[in-house]
């Protein structure tokens, strides 16, 4: 979709309901990472819980994708598809998920730390949620989706972190991926798109500790970082109001 999606507040309202729902199942997600436990077994723990409570996994089968999370481990960054590694502590481990009920979508991340994770990882999970912060609170009517893209960057390379290119938050609303795109980084000649009251995007910052360079494996889906340095992902669908910005995956 290349325009973009004006909500009302009934839609927004909509959307709440998604976003709350997305963000349920993240905290599950995190009551249940430990030693021991696989991916396989957090995605049926979500898909267990989105279809119980009326939803549908909005990835599931997206472009074939075969889950319901995306579970990316260390030096993955987004798209693991959920396997039978057990998780061993030093681990960190982002989950992504995305619900779709009443008619409208949420998308949201965390990455979570298994047992005793090393310290400089620990900073770069808080830096990356510091990250969407500082994206979301120059996410204001009036301003410039450029606005949170160089607050992302800004931050993150402030602590020496590789911002991701390749992939970009978005619009989103009836579809998972709507327009605009928001990337985490700015650069010159970048479409000046403006920020407005009524519209729903994804704010995700997905930051290396390393170089800001990505590939893609053979699976066609999981994407590492290009030198084996972790990597964390934070994301929250939020919507633009008159009073700021808010937080729609909020559990
Ligand atoms: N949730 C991802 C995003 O934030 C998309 C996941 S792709 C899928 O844009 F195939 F796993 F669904
Ligand atoms: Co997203």
């Amino acid at each position: 979709m290349s325009f973009i999606v004006i909500k009302t507040q009934g839609q927004l309202e909509l959307m709440k309901a998604a976003g709350r729902l997305t963000a349920n199942v993240l905290e599950l997600i995190r009551e249940n990472v430990r030693e021991g436990i696989s991916s396989r077994e957090l995605d049926a723990l979500a898909y267990e819980f989105i279809t119980k409570n009326g939803a549908v996994p909005s990835f599931l089968n997206y472009h074939g994708y075969p889950a319901s999370i995306c579970a990316s481990v260390n030096d993955t960054v987004i798209h693991g598809i959920p396997d039978d590694y057990r998780l061993k502590s030093g681990d960190i481990i982002s989950v992504d998920v995305g619900v779709f009920i009443g008619g409208y979508h949420g998308d949201a991340a965390r990455t979570f730390t298994v047992g005793d994770v090393a310290d400089d990882v620990k900073k770069l999970i808080s830096v990356t949620e510091e990250c969407f912060m500082k994206g979301f609170f120059a996410a204001q009517k009036g301003g410039f989706i450029s606005d949170i893209s160089k607050a992302v960057q800004q931050h993150a390379e402030a602590h020496g972190y590789g911002v991701v290119r390749e992939y970009i938050g978005h619009g989103v609303g009836k579809a998972m991926h709507e327009a605009p795109e928001v990337p985490n980084y700015y650069a010159e000649g970048m479409q000046r798109i403006r920020l407005r009251e009524g519209m729903t995007i994804a704010i995700e910052p997905m930051i290396n500790l390393g170089s800001h360079l990505v590939r893609t494996l053979k699976d066609g889906w999981t994407v590492k970082t290009i030198d084996g340095k972790p990597s964390a992902h934070y994301e929250n669908t939020i919507a633009i109001t008159a009073n700021g910005p808010e937080i729609l995956t909020k559990a």
